[in-house]
């Protein structure tokens, strides 16, 4: 049986700045804040590998772009780097970043394939992280400039954009999981930060509608579908609350227009509403996007709570669901988490029943794996297993666009190996493996599979 896709589909992959341009701050450079949690948290990020670590993108770019046409990909994301652009967040534009981005750009286009442009990847910059970050609604229009400038130096030829990339992660990491910095544990402050980020998603794409450029622009969103142990109403209301908290909550107002009212019931309850204004409700409810990203990773299974949470504790979504160890269920244990293909499938559906069958594309799914040298054989990575991770979700999603759904690409996570924000180099996701000691980029079977499989529109 051939698992097949549209000859218009996009093929491709997708990475971001600060995880694969390198640092190098005297070309112009401002820092952000993990330039700046590199410095001083080093600790926190494994074996102490920190943004200066990359795939160097920023220099290799022209290569790099030609190892994307070797294997055929006719689509890449990538993120600009506020940081870089617009060193201290507003006011001047460094002139170098300018031109490399413009170089970027052409030569993507020159190599045939289409860039998909994300304005902001976790990367805020440190002067305006100073000011508080997306906690300072003043950073919405120092975001909603950088937006604007964007579009004006390339908006000519970026034919999609989008305005963030998960805008859960950085206030959830950032502001209650202690995971990325300011390592700040408060859920309201996290809201607040979650609710700016999304007036500034707003404000940017009001902009673009206004500068009546030709192209899409979107968002692009983590979603971790939640899955109940049992049908028993205490595991369906665990889920129904990781599901309100962790998904629901952005997507409705992006996609919906609105919060959902329950959300609003719940942290009314527990007096954790953050400042909301009719305006900010205005704005979201008048904004819609073209074009959907969803990255895809794992599953979110879940159980009734077992104990009651401390009430003098910090309050969370973790107090409504506890997390539900599915016997049997297959792990990647490098990541720790359940691999789940058929998790696809049902965003998919979701997508197409509850947000209005939107365009969307796969914009992030892939599988990191710690140790992949162990499987170099002449040369090359044998990723046998990526192959088959690939083509297990690839055939979900083709399952779901013969009923209806509108997927227009897949983009794996992620090009070459590169450096994350946590993980370091931990677990490799690359079509190319990065070689930290020599720099060299080899393509590994995967990246081998991949273009045979844009080359026939899918695989049997
Ligand atoms: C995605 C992010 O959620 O996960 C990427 O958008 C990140 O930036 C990727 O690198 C993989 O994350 P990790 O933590 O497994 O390296």
């Amino acid at each position: 049986m051939k698992v097949e896709f549209p000859k218009t589909f996009f093929w491709g992959a997708a990475s971001s700045a600060t995880q694969a341009e390198g640092r190098l701050v005297d070309d112009g450079k401002g820092e952000n804040i993990w330039d700046y949690a590199s410095k001083e948290y080093n600790h926190r990020f494994y074996d102490g590998v920190t943004t200066e670590n990359t795939s160097l993108f920023y220099r290799d770019y022209q290569q790099d772009i030609q190892k994307m046409q070797d294997i055929s990909f006719n689509s890449f994301r990538t993120s600009l780097s506020w940081s870089r652009l617009i060193p201290n967040g507003t006011g001047e534009v460094n002139p170098k970043a300018v031109k490399f981005y413009n170089h970027m750009i052409d030569e993507l286009i020159a190599k045939g394939v289409e860039p998909f442009i994300n304005l902001y990847h976790f990367d805020m910059p440190m002067a305006l992280q100073e000011k508080g970050g997306f906690e300072n609604k003043e950073v919405i229009q120092a975001y909603k400039q950088y937006a604007e400038t964007c579009f004006e130096l390339f908006g000519d030829r970026v034919n999609y954009w989008f305005t963030f990339n998960e805008p859960m992660i950085p206030a959830e990491a950032g502001y209650l999981h202690d995971r990325h910095y300011p390592y700040v544990v408060d859920f309201k402050r996290a809201a607040m930060v979650l609710h700016n980020i999304i007036l500034a998603h707003c404000e940017a794409v009001n902009v673009y509608r206004e500068m009546k450029l030709a192209g899409k622009i979107g968002i692009i969103m983590d979603v971790i579908p939640v899955y109940p142990r049992s049908q028993n109403p205490a595991d369906l209301y665990a889920a129904e609350m990781a599901d309100l908290f962790y998904t629901k909550s952005v997507n409705d107002a992006i996609l919906k227009g609105q919060y959902p009212a329950r959300l609003k019931e719940v942290l009314e309850e527990y007096d954790q509403l953050p400042e909301v204004t009719e305006a900010d409700l205005a704005l979201i409810s008048a904004t819609s996007i073209d074009l959907l990203g969803i990255n895809y990773y794992r599953p979110r299974r879940v159980k009734a709570k077992e104990c009651l949470p401390n009430p003098d504790g910090v309050f969370s979504p973790e107090w409504f669901f506890d997390e539900y160890v599915m016997p049997g269920r297959r792990m990647n244990t490098s990541r720790g988490i359940e691999i789940y293909p058929k998790g696809i499938y049902d965003i998919a559906k979701k997508i197409q029943t509850e947000y209005g069958n939107i365009d969307w594309f796969v914009s992030e799914n892939g599988i990191g794996i710690e140790g992949e040298e162990a499987f170099i054989e002449e040369g090359m990575v044998q990723d046998d297993y990526r192959i088959d991770f690939l083509k297990e979700h690839l055939t979900y999603l083709n399952q779901a666009m013969k009923e209806g759904s509108n997927c227009l690409g897949y983009h794996m996570w992620t090009f070459v190996d590169c450096w994350s924000w946590g993980n370091a180099y931990k677990n490799r996701y690359g079509f190319y493996r990065l070689n930290l000691a020599t720099g060299e980029k080899s393509v590994k079977k995967s990246g081998v599979w991949f273009k045979e499989t844009i080359e026939n529109n899918g695989f049997d």
